[in-house]
């Protein structure tokens, strides 16, 4: 008789962790007085829903001016060329990311330049950043991932030496902070998406959070399509409809709300899992930078060793999902997406600058070994369902390491 569930034998868990997103009759009451009001979608931008929504976002990130929109993709094509990058520059993005943060600067005519990860966070390499560096770089874009943060202090040091435009993509940071300061407010723009599995949800959206009142002017334009939103300006600009709608907004207003209670629950069980999970063989926990004072848990990212667990980590996280704890193995890097070869894409960049987007014949050893073999991404509903929740989950990561030879 096997032990593991995914052999048949009894899971861990058997009770479901809690659904996302969450709600309550005060989103239902938002959203009909939207609806009641007439005022549904995001013309003239903006409205009052998504006015308050951008103040409160701000506010709950610590600075910044808040222009929402469409979704976390948009916004990091919007912060390029709201800074007027664009044809043939070339913006460092890490392996270890979703597409989007690759695909948004192809959208604005630029070149992604792909580096490599730190394996203690898994984050952007700092000194692979500066290996990049050419005369056509103009921005880079660090991508908070797996309750880490990426070194903002190296990172800032890096761009003003080289006069760069920091764009965040904190689409799974919303509430982190590096030495208490909110993750997107340390860049030139931090970027944040609102999709519904995102841990700030309206649906579908995202934020843009810019460093001045005159970048959130042009960004606003730029999302109204080409609209002045600058008194003193009459001219069109080029743009395109990435409004937020009303109803949208008006879920966000609820969700700021509940967001604090939220962020300090996942980030106690962050702490106690790291500390549970820590003398497991055959474990390693990613190192959280003392300077990362709060932690956002979208994804929490682990490692594992291969050896010591008898499989690589995609029958890990099967075995695991089959006891009940809901993981996944993460994102391919991002040299290997076929997505971004040129006679597949067929996009203006890759085709244009075929030469810079050779992605197989690049060596990024730290972003494979995660995304090949080691990298295990708990869910965030693990970490909101209590000091069980988190126990459940270490009890049946412990279960399938010392079972490593069914998995074999
Ligand atoms: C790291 C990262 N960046 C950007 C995005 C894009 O966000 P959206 O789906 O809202 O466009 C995502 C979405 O999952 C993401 O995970």
């Amino acid at each position: 008789m096997s032990n593991l569930a995914i052999h048949g034998g009894e899971p861990v868990r058997k009770e479901p962790y809690p659904a996302w997103p969450v709600h309550d009759e005060r989103d239902i009451e938002a959203v009909t007085a939207v609806i009641r009001s007439g005022r549904w979608g995001g013309y003239p931008y903006p409205g009052p829903q998504t006015a308050e929504f951008a103040r409160r976002f701000a506010e709950m990130q610590g600075g910044g001016y808040a222009v929402p929109m469409a979704n976390g993709t948009v916004t990091m094509e919007v912060a390029l060329r709201a800074v007027g990058i664009g044809w043939g520059d070339e913006v460092i993005v890490p392996a270890y990311t979703f597409q989007a943060t690759a695909a948004a600067p192809m959208a604005a005519g630029a070149i992604p330049v792909i580096v490599d990860i730190d394996p203690e966070t898994y984050c952007m390499d700092p000194k692979a950043v500066e290996a990049a560096i050419t005369p056509k770089t103009r921005a880079i874009i660090p991508v908070h991932l797996g309750a880490q943060m990426s070194d903002m202090d190296a990172l800032m040091d890096i761009a003003e030496r080289h006069n760069l435009i920091v764009i965040e993509d904190c689409a799974h940071a919303h509430g982190a902070k590096w030495r208490g300061r909110g993750a997107g407010t340390i860049g030139h723009f931090g970027s944040f998406s609102l999709q519904s599995s995102k841990i700030l949800s309206t649906g579908e959206g995202g934020v843009l959070l810019c460093r001045t009142p005159e970048l959130a002017t042009r960004v606003a334009s730029i999302i109204d399509c080409g609209r002045p939103h600058d008194e003193a300006e009459q001219m069109f600009t080029m743009g395109a409809n990435f409004r937020m709608a009303e109803i949208q907004a008006a879920l966000g207003n609820v969700a700021v709300e509940r967001f604090p209670e939220q962020t300090r629950q996942r980030d106690e069980m962050a702490a106690y899992m790291d500390e549970a999970l820590s003398d497991i063989p055959g474990v390693r926990v990613l190192k959280r930078n003392p300077r990362h004072t709060t932690r956002a848990v979208y994804r929490y990212i682990f490692a594992i060793d291969p050896a010591v667990f008898g499989a690589e980590h995609g029958p890990v996280c099967a075995a695991l999902t089959a006891e009940g704890i809901p993981c996944w193995e993460g994102y391919e890097a991002m040299h290997h997406y076929e997505l971004f070869q040129p006679h597949l894409s067929k996009l203006p960049v890759p085709s244009a600058f075929p030469e810079r987007f050779q992605f197989e014949q690049m060596d990024l050893p730290e972003a494979e070994r995660a995304c090949e073999h080691e990298a295990v991404w708990l869910d965030e509903s693990v970490f909101r369902a209590g000091p069980q929740g988190v126990d459940d989950a270490v009890a049946a990561i412990r279960k399938i390491q010392e079972h490593a030879a069914e998995l074999r």
